[in-house]
């Protein structure tokens, strides 16, 4: 297998499209509902054979974007950096409840952004030397901010404070100190040691690249940063929810992106998601924050954020308006029913407690793949257990999918390649078993639809057509070989416009977010067997959906992923990612 690019950290192989192909905003003039514009930006962000997504066409590298946001005139609280070599098993991630969960402190604190968004290697090439981080990206660009809304905490400040995470740094920038006692009042029903943790986007960032499609890979993004988050609060024995009634707006003037004087000309960030995080065991947590308005927190804030392009090449109207269309504006929180979801013992017999695997070495060592060997095979126990992970449990208590309160909206469509004792073909994992018949209905009506002999009771992965579909698997992924060159690839299929129905426009983003996870799960599970993965956000959709026999747009692919034995790159150096490392 020969490596023919470099893994630069605007790696990622998309295509330019034609410049120039762009087509006009979507709802100019009309008066299109927010549901209607989500489906005009899905459907012209896709990319087909011949046709990409509208992006500049080339890579101006005179407007490329800082991938560090910092806000001059704050407090910067540098953390401590944890002393590496934690010994928590990986598998322990898993077994919520049985950990005894750490106090709040600036030590814990620390710990918990080292493992959901710090940087975990810098790499050089020659002259050239990115950073990478515990969370990945789509080009490495990282779209994805970082915020906590903290309470007092010894040597970190005596009031609770507004906190940006400073990645290259490690530290805190405290962005606005909270009136005690109305900070008190919006969060009287949380357990006492709670805080809350936020993501924005700064679009910008991944559209300098993409262009048209970049709306997508940040939620993408979001949605590893979403599960990065859960799994380092999993390390500390913390519980963490989305707080997902919570309105946009209400995001923004928390963690500071409403603030326009704070950012003048520099990029603005788009509100994502808040998350509540909460010592021990998940609990039956309020997930509405009291009252919380613009004015409600008696804040002072401070901070002019950084410029992060001098210029910019390109602008593209479409993801303002996609933006805008699938903001929330508040909605009572979700609440389903999980009760028809397999045990634990039904997905995985007897419950996994070994592997040498420490959680640190997963987090922090997880790496995408560049390239796969195209021979690497995998254990069927393995590609069972990597698959049962991406299943709610009874309950819908798992980790991290006790994160979200919906029921799975994301199936897989699998190409099996290397997996001993599964014969290769296309395979489905419907991740919510409900939805098997809808599947099977909305599939080519020739598949098999037949359960494996060795595969758990509880794990509804189907065999639908046998046969060698690497070069297919490649094909689809906009021909990028590391689809067909693994041990196994998927198209992550959305049960799409049933959501928008049901939760509305604003739920495109957590259709991302969700498909974002299961990626985020599957490179941690690659590195506990000692292989790798990669997100792969460059496929044609269209040609996905016509290898599964979808032709209805109620089901659309949202992602793709890989996972086998990877080709490193003997041309890099791995540098530490912080030179305190080195100090120590
Ligand atoms: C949403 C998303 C889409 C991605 N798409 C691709 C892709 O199409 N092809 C590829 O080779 N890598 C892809 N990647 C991998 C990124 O290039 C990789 O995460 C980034 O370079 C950072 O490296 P790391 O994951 O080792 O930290 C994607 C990653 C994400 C999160």
């Amino acid at each position: 297998m020969e490596l023919t690019r470099l893994p630069l950290y605007v790696g990622t192989p998309e295509p330019a499209s034609i410049p120039g192909d762009r087509s006009p905003a979507i709802s100019v003039g009309s008066d299109l509902s927010a549901e209607e514009v989500v489906v005009a930006y899905h459907d012209r962000t896709k990319h087909h054979r011949h046709r990409y997504a509208a992006s500049l066409g080339y890579m101006d590298w005179a407007t490329q974007p800082d991938p560090f946001r910092r806000y001059s005139g704050t407090d910067l609280v540098r953390l401590p950096l944890p002393e590496p070599g934690r010994l928590l098993p990986y598998w322990q991630l898993y077994a919520l409840g049985d950990m005894p969960s750490e106090p709040l402190s600036l030590e814990s604190i620390s710990l918990f952004f080292r493992y959901a968004l710090s940087l975990t290697a810098w790499k050089r090439v020659d002259e050239t030397t990115w950073s990478l981080r515990a969370n990945p990206s789509s080009g490495n660009l990282h779209p994805t901010e970082g915020y906590a809304v903290l309470p007092a905490i010894k040597r970190l400040g005596d009031a609770p404070a507004v906190y940006h995470y400073a990645p290259k740094e490690h530290a805190l920038e405290r962005r606005a100190i909270l009136d005690a006692k109305a900070w008190g009042e919006a969060c009287a029903l949380f357990p006492e040691g709670s805080f809350l943790v936020g993501l924005s986007s700064v679009h910008w960032r991944e559209a300098w690249k993409y262009g048209e499609r970049a709306f997508r890979y940040c939620q993408h993004d979001a949605g590893h940063a979403l599960a990065t988050l859960r799994i380092a609060a999993a390390a500390l024995g913390w519980s963490l929810v989305l707080l997902d009634g919570i309105s946009n707006s209400a995001i923004a003037a928390l963690l500071g992106p409403s603030r326009d004087d704070d950012y003048g000309t520099a990029e603005r960030e788009e509100p994502e998601l808040l998350a509540l995080v909460t010592p021990g065991f998940p609990s039956t947590s309020p997930r509405l924050l009291n009252g919380l308005t613009t004015g409600s927190i008696g804040a002072q804030w401070c901070g002019k954020a950084n410029t992060l392009s001098h210029e910019h090449s390109a602008l593209w109207p479409v993801i303002d308006e996609v933006a805008r269309a699938t903001r929330r504006s508040g909605s009572a929180p979700i609440t389903e029913d999980f009760s028809a979801f397999p045990s634990q013992e039904e997905l995985f017999g007897i419950p996994v407690r070994d592997g040498l695997l420490t959680a640190e070495k997963a987090i922090l060592g997880r790496r995408s793949a560049v390239a796969m060997d195209g021979s690497t095979a995998i254990s069927q126990e393995a590609f069972f257990r990597m698959l049962a992970r991406l299943m709610p449990t009874q309950g819908g208590r798992s980790m991290p999918w006790d994160a979200i309160p919906w029921r799975p909206r994301i199936h897989l469509g699998l190409f099996v390649h290397r997996v001993e004792g599964v014969p290769r073909g296309l395979y489905a994992l419907a991740r919510d078993p409900d939805k098997l018949g809808a599947l099977k209905e909305v599939m080519r009506r020739e598949f098999r639809w037949q359960r494996l002999p060795s595969c758990p009771p509880g794990l509804p992965l189907y065999l639908l057509q046998e046969g060698d579909c690497r070069a297919l698997a490649a094909t689809v992924s906009c021909g990028q070989d590391i689809a067909g060159d693994g041990a196994f690839s998927m198209g992550m299929i959305a049960d799409y416009m049933d959501s928008l129905t049901t939760y509305g426009a604003a739920f495109y983003r957590n259709l991302f977010w969700e498909a974002g996870m299961v990626g985020q799960v599957l490179y941690l599970e690659a590195e506990e067997a000692g292989i790798r993965s990669t997100g792969i956000g460059c496929y044609f959709d269209d040609l996905v959906h016509e290898v599964f026999g979808i032709t209805s747009r109620e089901w659309q692919s949202f992602y793709h992923f890989t996972v086998g034995g990877p080709v490193d790159d003997t041309r890099l150096t791995t540098l530490p990612a912080y030179n305190f490392e080195e100090e120590r």
